[in-house]
């Protein structure tokens, strides 16, 4: 069952140097219990998707096409259901928030607050709202007791298990994780993976995992969509992906990630030169030209949609063969 569909997403901000058209047409879809990575450099638009999923995105925002959540348009969903949307049918853990709780509360009461307003699991102080806390609690790995605990009491990892469980708190269909370990380190980076990869498996959540660092994508996701300048550029399955990236961005960014499978691994910048465009003001034809290594004198004037290699497989490059 699909969760989540993308069709044709074109999201355009309004800032004081113009319009930033940041996502520029994507179609992506996520069903119940699968993993989709989303990867690609700083800026190509992997948060602004998130913000559009929700309809978290500042008001004077323009987005175009479509985003279904279980089959409602998000965008045409009335006020109480939009509310109701956010938190029981898709989720998100934000980018950088891990010092986005509230300092003079304690967790235990941030919870049991998404609990009693965004759900209808039962009232403050109850019982049920208790145990609820705790299993929430007990699920992303920390000791019920900490939830007297003031986040400043806690350690980055454990903060950023919080936010997860307040993210499960109305047991959401879809969990969109951005940035979730970018904060942390190495080794706690691995076991909030593990908990949101346990997640996956033991509640059939689908997950929306997006992130810059394609090593942790690797190790984690079913399928994988790389992003370049507000578009997919290329998608499929991680492995066939990794092991033959079509794009010769996936390419570069792959190379840029000398380990890929090893979460310890770091960002080598050599595996890729120069920066991406501003939105506001991209190249002609292909946007990755000016920095492909197989660019050809048509990649200044075609610009190349995605298409379909195989099954399961699209990449948008000229120099792509396409499937009959
Ligand atoms: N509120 C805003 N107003 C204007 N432009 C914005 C706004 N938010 C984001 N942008 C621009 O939109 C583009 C996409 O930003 P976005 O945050 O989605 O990128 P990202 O892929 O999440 O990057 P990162 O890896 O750094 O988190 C960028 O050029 C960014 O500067
Ligand atoms: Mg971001």
């Amino acid at each position: 069952m699909t969760i989540l569909e993308l069709r044709d997403l074109h999201v355009t901000y309004k800032s004081d140097r113009g319009d930033v058209p940041a996502v520029r047409g994507v179609d992506l879809a996520i069903a119940a219990g699968e993993t989709v990575g989303l990867a690609g450099e700083s800026g190509c638009g992997k948060s602004t998707i998130a913000g559009a999923v929700l309809r978290l995105l500042p008001r004077d925002t323009i987005v175009g096409g479509q985003v279904l959540l279980n089959g409602d348009d998000v965008y045409e969903l009335k006020p109480g259901r939009l509310r109701a949307v956010r938190w029981t049918a898709a989720a998100i853990v934000f980018q950088g928030a891990l010092h986005s709780l509230n300092p003079v509360r304690r967790v235990g009461e941030q919870i049991e607050e998404a609990i009693v307003l965004h759900s209808d699991r039962g009232d403050a102080g109850t019982h049920a709202v208790r145990d609820r806390i705790t299993g929430l609690l007990e699920r992303v790995g920390l000791r019920p007791d900490l939830a007297r605990s003031y986040p400043h009491q806690m350690s980055g990892g454990q903060r950023q298990r919080v936010l997860i469980a307040l993210a499960l708190a109305c047991e959401p269909d879809l969990l969109i994780a951005d940035e979730p370990t970018t904060a942390l380190d190495v080794m706690v980076q691995a076991q909030v993976l593990e908990l949101l990869a346990e997640l996956q498996r033991d509640r059939g959540l689908a997950l929306l995992f997006i992130t810059h660092d394609l090593s942790v994508l690797s190790t984690t996701c079913d399928r994988l969509a790389v992003m370049y300048a507000g578009r997919v550029v290329e998608e499929g399955r991680t492995v066939d992906l990794l092991k033959t990236p079509q794009h010769p961005y996936t390419r570069a960014l792959a190379r840029a990630f000398p380990t890929i499978g090893d979460p310890r691994s770091r960002m080598n910048p050599s595996g890729l030169g120069g920066d991406p465009p501003d939105p506001t003001h991209l190249p002609s034809g292909c946007p990755f030209h000016p920095r492909c290594d197989m660019a050809i004198e048509a990649c200044a004037t075609a610009d190349v949609l995605l298409r379909p290699i195989r099954p399961d497989r699209a990449a948008a490059c000229v120099h792509v063969a396409v499937s009959a």
